[in-house]
């Protein structure tokens, strides 16, 4: 399993470039406003850091299929080589999908929260679905189920090569559950990285070691 980020902070994203640990970005409109800068330039920017997919979605108010393609062609200008446009699980999303991979365009089919819903937007021309399992958990149902659904369903059909990105990680169990259920890439927000990063006996074993060498070498 891969792990992308899952965040619009420039500096977030450098540091866990820096680390070597993201193949990629996923961003949406809520992560982005909470930046509170230009939607276009974050993106571009993310995407001159960041040698891997980046998800950019269509604003939420654009609803029409027309419209959505339209403005996930203006996404993906932004930087071919990089962008993927993120488009919302409807039936004109779906429709979107089709417009915009029919051009050689790659999507990301957001807010999947069932295997059915996955199918279909493989079927659309999807090159990745995002499965929410944390918001599933929310309302008292096994998000990382979900996961494991779509993840077998789509290998019983080799000729489906779309990737499922687990998305709405919200702990590193999550990240676990996510590598076991099969998923291709888990998109992560920086926090449950840097708890991934963490463990007590790993500190306590550092300093330790530090003491144990200063108290016979010195400083
Ligand atoms: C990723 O594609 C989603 O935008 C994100 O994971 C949603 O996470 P949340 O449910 O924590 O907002």
């Amino acid at each position: 399993m891969k792990f992308f980020i899952d965040t619009a902070n420039v500096e977030e994203i450098r540091r866990a470039n820096e680390m070597g640990i993201i193949a990629g970005v996923t961003t949406n409109p809520s992560l982005i406003a909470k930046e509170g800068r230009d939607y276009a330039q974050t993106l571009r920017e993310i995407a001159s850091i960041v040698d891997g997919p980046i998800s950019g979605e269509v604003k939420a108010t654009t609803e029409k299929a027309e419209d959505m393609a339209r403005e996930g062609e203006e996404i993906f200008a932004l930087d071919p080589r990089h962008m993927v446009v993120k488009i919302p699980m409807t039936a004109e999303g779906l429709k979107a999908i089709r417009l915009l991979s029919a051009k050689g365009i790659p999507t990301n089919c957001t807010l999947i929260f069932s295997a059915n819903q996955a199918l279909l937007a493989a079927r659309a021309g999807a090159a990745y679905v995002s499965p929410f399992l944390g918001r599933l958990d929310d309302i008292g149902q096994t998000g990382i189920e979900l996961v494991q659904t779509i993840a077998q369903m789509f290998s019983n059909y080799p000729d489906i090569s779309t990737q499922i990105i687990a998305a709405s990680v919200r702990n590193p169990i999550h990240v676990t559950d996510c590598a076991l259920a099969g998923a291709d890439i888990a998109t992560v927000p920086y926090k449950v990285l840097e708890q991934m990063i963490r463990h007590p006996l790993t500190q306590s074993g550092i300093e330790k070691f530090k003491a144990d060498y200063c108290a016979v070498f010195g400083e």
